[in-house]
């Protein structure tokens, strides 16, 4: 599992140099993302400045991260790309597809058989091609990568929206989807829009029950799902350099909830304290050597409006602790107000269920800050009014805290300790009772709380908070406990109060571990045969999609007019579907059915245009593709935030969708279209969402003139005989243009690597 020491010391023998030019062409001192990002260009020594927000420019990242859903349809892709061996240092990650319910236990070995012909392919596919692979129940992607390859000044891409935790060890990681990382794992660039730049500054010092996630949580609050995107999010100040390298993990990691492209803090003292304790003395000394290029330029943190795009200042002495939810990471309501805030809005203040655990908050350090809240309830004699459950981020953290009893103090408020993996956070929570579809609270430390994400439940409102407040929220049964201010009644009838939680950054007697299940690769993966079983309903080999047939389209059928929020999770919905994430015809049977139908408010109930009848979209979409008709998909805005699965691009692709037309996109998802080759477009004029009728047959023009910056032209031909049209904008440069004609990215890296 060893981290690469030589790529390290090959990335810092150049940064200085990288720095120092790119310092030269801005013309100004730098922020550390500036140094990162020019330090990883794919050509070498800067020579030009960049504009944020504008200029595409192609990376070199360092690493590429996958995690068990979205590595099945990476790596098949990376098969179809005729490399032998990866090019970059790579890792998959076993962690979504092991379903909670009663406890690591049973739940590990239980979905060791389900899955495990996937688990088989994933360690086959990595055994050949050079990858690094972590068995089910190794631990969470971003907990694991945190532990042994984040590096700070690295970049690196994974297959997953919260690649950005990494940030918190000083790296630029960024979510990107399968087809992304498999081109950087053939030894291609890897493109991205030169973000914009977010400066947080923190002031003071977290306090009290204030924690890390507060931080996240109070800038989710000030920015919304959208704020951050194009962006990414500088942490610096007094107040950053005071707090841990996993709590920097944690802010980082809930970058994802505002839409940033990625989140960084500067190389400081915790983050050595956490390398060292990881075992990775050698990177925190080459880091030491080149630590002036690993955070901003003093005169930046001194003047950062600058600098920045957008500057917040936010002081860590007076920060509160908050809730965040229901439905929305961004619906920030601190502690002290949620009673008023629930009632007022009937949620319910009932707590079911407490959740510690997730990539987000998962640390060492946070299982210990939650564990003091429940020796206390012990100690004072209190019952947990809530269920509780907890994940471990990965099998040290939990190795390390059962050797020092924090599990044993969970299980004694009757806790239950699932798998180290995603469980609840990803819906892989078999949750008794969730079927009845009951109104119900539930409280939890992860980073996301969209309808249905956790149990399936539409009717679950869910609140994120810190493990601590989780604990404290969980112990009390009651959403509107304030337990800075607020008592409980113990077991004698005695009101009582919590004191604030301690803990510790990292355990004081190291992290230990007896296997971290950890698979290195073959040395030569040549021999190595690739297990998937034409049978499967699991995995299937991809074949290339068709090109571009070189016509204007017309004729196309609205499949959906979707309405509000879209995000991946209702483009390409997780749980139960998780499971067929490595076959791309059977998953493409939950396309679009958690998206709100503009003309009816239903989900999954669309007007198939051939019959007249209302069904199911991806029933409606194979009879399209069946009649040989292309259709369109219409969205509001920031479509397709969430998460990076290039699924929810790939099945609309695959079933013959041939547009998205929407008021905006989240940049992962307007690039997964575009790898595919699909055409992603935004509307112009916003108020044309309007002009788009259930019953239209649509024309999209100008696509044998598609260049850069140059609007297409919709037409719509209304069921009442007239018509209009309007231009429709694109984002796509001239290389992506060339993926739209051949059909798709891969068609054209297959191709090179033929030639
Ligand atoms: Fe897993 Fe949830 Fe993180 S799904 S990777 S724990 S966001």
């Amino acid at each position: 599992m060893a981290f690469d020491i030589d790529m390290i010391k090959k990335v810092y023998a150049n940064f200085g140099s990288r720095v120092e030019a790119a310092r030269k062409v801005v013309g100004r001192p730098l922020t550390l993302s500036e140094k990162i990002l020019y330090a990883h260009l794919w050509d070498g020594d800067p020579k030009t400045a960049f504009k944020r927000g504008a200029d595409y420019v192609d990376f070199a990242p360092d690493r590429v991260a996958m995690q068990d859903a979205t590595a099945q349809m990476a790596l098949l892709q990376f098969m179809q790309a005729g490399r032998p061996q990866v090019a970059v240092p790579s890792t998959v990650h076993c962690d979504h597809l092991i379903t909670a319910k009663e406890g690591a236990a049973i739940d590990l070995p239980h979905a060791r058989t389900e899955s495990a012909e996937v688990f088989d392919f994933l360690s086959s596919v990595s055994n050949k091609y050079g990858i690094g692979f972590w068995r089910p129940g190794a631990g969470i992607i971003h907990q694991v990568v945190l532990e042994n390859y984040a590096f700070p000044g690295g970049m690196m891409i994974g297959t997953d929206s919260h690649t950005v935790n990494a940030g918190g060890l000083g790296m630029v990681a960024i979510g990107v989807g399968g087809a992304d990382a498999c081109d950087v794992m053939a030894g291609l660039p890897w493109e991205l829009k030169f973000p914009k730049l977010i400066g947080v500054k923190l002031t003071g010092k977290l306090n009290g029950w204030t924690a890390a996630k507060d931080v996240i949580l109070k800038v989710a609050g000030i920015l919304t799902v959208k704020g951050g995107t194009g962006a990414i999010v500088e942490y610096f100040g007094d107040g950053a350099t005071s707090m841990s390298c996993t709590g920097k993990g944690t802010i980082c990691n809930m970058g994802a909830e505002i839409g940033a492209t990625t989140s960084t803090f500067g190389y400081d003292e915790s983050m050595e304290r956490y390398l060292r304790a990881t075992n990775r003395n050698e990177v925190a000394d080459e880091a030491n050597k080149i630590a002036a290029y690993l955070t901003g330029d003093p005169e930046v943190y001194a003047d950062p409006e600058n600098y920045f795009d957008q500057v917040i200042e936010i002081d860590l002495d007076t920060l509160e602790p908050y809730l965040n939810g229901p439905f929305t990471p961004d619906l920030a309501t601190p502690v002290s107000q949620m009673k008023t805030e629930a009632e007022k809005n009937g949620w319910p203040l009932k707590v079911e269920w407490g959740l510690i655990g997730s990539c987000t908050n998962s640390s060492y350090e946070d299982l210990s800050r939650a564990a003091s809240i429940a020796n206390q309830a012990i100690a004072k004699g209190l019952v947990t009014k809530a269920e509780f459950g907890i994940n471990p981020g990965s099998e040290q953290v939990r190795y390390t805290a059962d050797r020092d009893g924090y599990l044993k103090t969970f299980e004694d408020l009757n806790a239950t300790i699932f798998t180290n993996a995603c469980g609840p956070c990803i819906g892989m929570w078999d949750r008794t009772g969730a079927e009845k579809a009951e109104k119900n609270t539930i409280v939890h430390s992860f980073n996301r709380n969209f309808a249905k994400r956790a149990d399936g439940n539409p009717n679950t409102y869910a609140f994120v908070a810190s493990p601590e407040m989780v604990a404290a929220i969980a112990i009390s049964g009651n959403l509107g406990f304030n337990p800075l201010t607020d008592t409980l009644t113990n077991d004698k009838g005695e009101q009582v109060k919590l004191d604030p939680p301690t803990g510790y950054e990292l355990p004081t007697k190291g992290f230990a571990v007896e296997d971290a299940g950890f698979q290195a690769p073959a040395a030569d993966g040549s021999k190595v045969q690739v297990l998937v079983s034409p049978t499967s309903h699991r995995l299937q080999l991809l074949d290339p999609f068709a090109p571009w047939e070189g016509t204007d389209l017309k004729g196309l059928k609205l499949l959906i007019k979707a309405k509000g929020k879209c995000t991946t999770d209702h483009i390409s919905m997780a749980g139960p579907w998780l499971k067929f994430r490595g076959h791309l015809d059977n998953i493409s049977n939950n396309m679009l059915i958690g998206a709100v139908n503009y003309f009816n408010d239903k989900t999954d109930t669309v007007k198939n245009e051939l019959t007249g009848e209302y069904g199911p979209v991806p029933a409606t979409q194979r009879d399209y593709k069946a009649a040989g008709l292309g259709s369109i998909v219409v969205g509001d805005e920031n479509y397709g935030e969430g998460s990076s699965r290039e699924h929810a691009a790939m099945e609309p692709r695959h079933l013959g969708v041939r547009a998205v037309l929407v008021k905006s996109f989240a940049r992962i998802h307007e690039t997964n279209l575009k790898k595919q080759g699909m055409l992603g477009l935004t509307f112009a004029d916003k108020d044309d969402y309007d002009k788009i009728l259930e019953d239209d047959t649509i024309d999209i023009l100008g696509l044998t003139e598609f260049a850069p910056d140059k609007p297409l032209t919709l037409v719509l031909h209304h069921a009442d005989g007239t018509t209009e049209q309007f231009p429709v904008n694109h984002s796509y440069n001239a290389q992506q243009i060339d993926w739209f004609k051949a059909g798709g990215a891969l068609n054209i890296i297959r191709a090179e690597a033929a030639a």
